[in-house]
């Protein structure tokens, strides 16, 4: 009989690549995973350059497995009926400022074993064990909006999908002040790193990559496991000669009208390099439209244009969800732009990190006490509400209007926007 009991043991190993102890529990693992995301069986080949990658992060995977006698017939009980996986890398939380955290992928469970609190486990689990080791902050990418507020996740960033035209009608107003030039897209495995952390480090929101990313962008390894000829990539060099930011992108083919470019990864350290990667992808000859599925939603391209509406931009949507799992460690992380006293009274669905917290700013460095349970706070809220506003992109006053945050001394949600503002538009070019 399959387990109905409810049964089962949480396993969590390091990803390994072939030729490790362990490998093969990690490969079911990994096929499991694809098996959970609705993809085609993967080829050994594909496993292995996933695993070579995941081993490159640094994953911890962990899986639930059967305890009892597997139904006849059924998978066998060393393949994980759910699986969970984590990596570290840090957030940057504004002004420069950066915060290790725990990021949380490949969440699935097998169909037959669901709503049985098999990712309640595992996420119970793995956030207090983050928290013991010092972690202050989580972070998903979410298939569903609902499935992570329960444990205390809110959205703290967006992107939309832009189709831009680039025929005659795009006119952007921008004297260059360096150059774009075509490359081999294999240059991207060594500079798209070095590209992307210049990025890092002055993007809030922006949470450092896998290394999956400079494999895409440079074409070695598709998301179908595969090499990808189609890859194209151009550089941007800033007036010094230094390499600033590159786009990898591809041409969809004579079959798709208006002729189409996509583009695979965009990243731009200056406003110039990102103007510039736009005004050259614009110079495509052609190519009348270019797409881009992770664009910012407070985009300098369409105030840099003549004509805004060459932007069509048909899907905003959440992108990155954060967890906050040591408030105190959270919130004196950051720095803050305006100065004063809140008092925050915190809900934990988990028990992380409930309580009342005093945040005192001055000079934009913050001192956080926990001050006794009942004393009155200008702020109530569930900790997915503090994580949401940590990053400066949903506003405490439109979390106040959606009777997310309880307002118990009138201005204290305004404060808060002004205090948890940032320098510049919170974008997350990482998807995990
Ligand atoms: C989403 C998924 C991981 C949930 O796993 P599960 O083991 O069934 O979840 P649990 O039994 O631990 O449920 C915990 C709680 O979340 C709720 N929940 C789980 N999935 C939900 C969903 N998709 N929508 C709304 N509520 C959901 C459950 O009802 C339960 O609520 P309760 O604690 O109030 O009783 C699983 O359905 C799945 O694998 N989906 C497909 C892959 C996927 O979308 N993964 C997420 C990637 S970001």
């Amino acid at each position: 009989m399959g387990d109905l009991s409810g049964s089962y043991e949480i396993r969590r190993f390091g990803a390994v690549s072939r030729g490790n102890t362990g490998y093969a529990a990690a490969e079911t693992w990994a096929r499991a995973v694809a098996f959970g995301f609705h993809e085609s069986i993967r080829t050994p080949e594909h496993v292995e350059k996933s695993l070579a990658t995941y081993e490159l992060d640094g994953r911890t995977l962990t899986g639930a497995y059967q305890t009892a006698a597997v139904a006849p017939g059924s998978l066998p009980a060393e393949v994980p009926v759910a699986t969970f996986a984590t990596f570290r890398k840090t957030l940057n939380v504004g002004f420069g400022r950066t915060l290790e955290t725990q990021m949380v992928t490949s969440v699935t469970v097998r169909t037959s074993h669901r709503r049985r609190g098999l990712l309640r486990r595992m996420m119970g689990e793995d956030l207090r064990l983050a928290r013991e080791d010092g972690v202050a902050m989580a972070a998903l990418t979410a298939s569903e909006g609902t499935i992570y507020g329960r444990f205390g996740y809110g959205v703290a960033s967006f992107e939309r999908s832009v189709k831009v035209d680039t025929t005659a009608r795009f006119n952007l107003q921008h004297q260059p002040a360096g150059c774009v030039e075509v490359a081999n897209p294999k240059v991207l495995l060594d500079l798209a790193p070095v590209v992307f952390d210049r990025v890092h480090r002055v993007t809030p929101g922006s949470l450092g990559r896998q290394e999956w990313y400079r494999q895409l962008a440079s074409g070695s390894l598709g998301r179908d496991g595969k090499e990808d000829p189609a890859i194209k990539v151009a550089l941007h060099y800033g007036p010094g000669g230094a390499v600033d930011g590159y786009v990898s992108y591809k041409f969809l083919g004579w079959d798709t009208t208006p002729y189409t470019v996509e583009v695979v990864d965009l990243v731009a350290a200056t406003n110039d390099a990102y103007l510039e990667l736009w005004q050259y992808l614009a110079a495509i000859d052609l190519v009348e439209r270019v797409s881009w599925n992770e664009a910012p939603l407070d985009d300098p391209l369409g105030w840099a244009l003549t004509d805004p509406r060459c932007i069509d931009s048909s899907d905003s949507r959440d992108m990155l969800w954060l967890r906050i799992l040591d408030a105190p460690k959270a919130l004196a992380a950051r720095h803050y732009p305006t100065d004063g006293r809140l008092v925050l009274d915190l809900h934990d669905p988990l028990g992380l990190t409930a309580g009342t917290w005093s945040l005192g700013v001055e000079g934009g460095e913050a001192a956080v006490e926990r001050v006794p349970d009942g004393t009155t706070a200008d702020l109530a809220m569930d900790v997915s509400a503090l994580s949401s506003i940590y990053l400066g992109a949903v506003s405490p006053v439109t979390l106040a209007a959606a009777g997310k945050i309880r307002e118990n001394t009138g201005g204290a949600a305004l404060k808060a926007r002004q205090m948890f503002a940032v320098e510049r538009a919170t974008h997350c070019l990482t998807h995990f």
